[in-house]
């Protein structure tokens, strides 16, 4: 697929919002038993220390990533491919910019929450080198680690 990308801006947060709700509002609904609420995801996106970067293909956004800086690691706040356009490499591309941008930070790692009833997400995680770490509530925390020794590069 032919894309491009860039930064985030405020007018892209309604084609963001229809992404993830659409991917994700049936899976919040059978982990936490509530509503898919866009004021969360706004509050998340516009974080000043938030960033957040699009993926363009025929005038639309159709994938996007927004990562923050917690505690010496990259953090994934969300990872989200429209879903027509799912399983043709946008979910790996995005994964290498957010370890880039770890590496370029000389940040510890990589960290996400992921529900425990989102199985797809979890095996594309581990399929990435992403390892589970502990279980909150019905989210699982995964990691993967930057190993300063080898000079930041990765070690699975
Ligand atoms: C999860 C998601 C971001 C992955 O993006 P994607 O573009 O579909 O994934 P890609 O096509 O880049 O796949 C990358 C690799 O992961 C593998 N993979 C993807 N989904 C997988 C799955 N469910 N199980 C096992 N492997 C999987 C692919 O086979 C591919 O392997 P390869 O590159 O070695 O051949 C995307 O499917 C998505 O947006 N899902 C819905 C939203 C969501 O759940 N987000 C995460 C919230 S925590």
């Amino acid at each position: 697929m032919e894309y491009t990308s860039r930064q985030m801006t405020r007018k892209d947060l309604p084609q963001i919002i229809a992404i993830s709700r659409e991917n994700m509002a049936a899976i919040i609904y059978a982990s936490w038993g509530v509503e898919f609420r866009d004021e969360d995801l706004l509050h998340m996106l516009l974080e000043p220390t938030a960033f957040t970067e699009v993926f363009e293909s025929g005038g639309r956004i159709v994938a996007y990533y927004s990562v923050d800086e917690r505690n010496d690691n990259l953090f994934i706040n969300s990872i989200q491919v429209l879903k027509e356009c799912q399983k043709q490499g946008l979910g790996r591309e995005m994964m290498a910019r957010i370890q880039a941008r770890a590496e370029e930070n000389q940040l510890r790692g990589i960290e996400l929450w992921v529900q425990i009833t989102n199985r797809p997400a979890m095996e594309f995680y581990r399929h990435m080198g992403y390892r589970m770490v502990s279980r909150q509530g019905n989210n699982y925390l995964m990691r993967r680690r930057l190993d300063p020794r080898e000079g930041w590069r990765f070690v699975v």
